[in-house]
């Protein structure tokens, strides 16, 4: 992770990120310390991201991407600093009390469709956490009208699905908990290039039409960066750079380290 990464500039400080947001902030990171066991991964981490913003972290493998997102659900080990949504502290809610009470949805980066079971189980076990279940049914029954795809096959086991039908069922069955943030690693890899596009009109359409904010973590990064409000380039658990997406696609050092140009 040495000497290329170098020539990054300066890291941007708390104003310059904050001024990437609109207003009204919904989730907001301060000057976070967190790792795994005694190590620390990220050091004096910011993140600041509105209601209906979608913000990718590019950077080289190793990074903290993951570490960020998992810093927000709850896996890691937070030594110092906050995360807050709408202004409350929830550093130390637990992953269920995060789901549940502020909505925080988590989107894994492996497969983790239940293959033996049919696509509308897979889709309960979304609101398995939920105390009302007739909402999760509710719920599921709007995904199920919205996503033909998914229509189609709902009492058949969710193994008979194409990659990016199980990529969609893996980001309805969040859905089901109603959450205003999705904490998305990685939802492009190992997908065929005709589902990459399909999964990100997915995600854009949760963005725009139901004021999701979106927390994205990108391998491909000219895909995140294009789809994405803001980019942070996260080099060994720090921003090295930050901007708007559609910026960082025609920033010089982006574009060597990143974009293959
Ligand atoms: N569960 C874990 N336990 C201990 N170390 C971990 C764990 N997950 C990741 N790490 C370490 O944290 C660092 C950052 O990893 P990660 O956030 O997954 O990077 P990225 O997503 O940017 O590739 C790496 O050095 C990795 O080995
Ligand atoms: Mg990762």
């Amino acid at each position: 992770m040495s000497s290329q990464y170098e020539v990054l500039g300066k890291a941007p400080g708390a104003e310059d990120l904050k001024n990437l947001s609109s207003e009204d902030i919904h989730l907001t990171i301060k000057n976070l310390n967190a790792g795994y066991g005694k190590m620390e991964i990220l050091h004096n981490f910011d993140l600041f991201v509105s209601k209906a913003q979608s913000l990718c972290l590019i950077g080289p493998n190793g990074a903290g991407k993951s570490t960020i997102l998992h810093s927000i659900y709850g896996f890691t080990n937070i030594f110092s600093g906050k995360i807050e949504i709408d202004g409350k502290e929830i550093t130390n809610l637990t992953p269920a009390e995060k789901l549940k009470s502020v909505g925080i949805a988590y989107i894994l980066q492996d497969n983790s469709v239940f293959p033996d079971m049919t696509v509308e189980e897979n889709l309960l076990m979304g609101g398995f956490i939920k105390d009302k279940t007739e909402e999760s049914y509710q719920e599921a029954e709007k995904i199920l009208d919205k996503y033909e795809r998914l229509r189609n096959r709902r009492n058949q086991p969710a193994k008979v699905l194409s990659g990016g039908e199980r990529r969609l069922l893996e980001i309805s069955r969040a859905l089901v908990m109603k959450p205003s943030v999705l904490l998305v690693d990685e939802p492009s890899i190992g997908l065929e290039p005709r589902y990459i596009d399909m999964v990100f009109e997915i995600l854009g359409d949760l963005q725009k039409n139901e004021k999701k904010t979106i927390i994205l973590v990108e391998q491909n990064a000219k895909k995140g960066l294009e789809f994405s409000d803001i980019g942070y380039v996260l080099v060994s658990g720090q921003t090295a750079i930050a901007g708007r997406g559609d910026d960082l696609l025609k920033n010089d050092d982006v574009g060597r380290l990143f974009l293959g140009g």
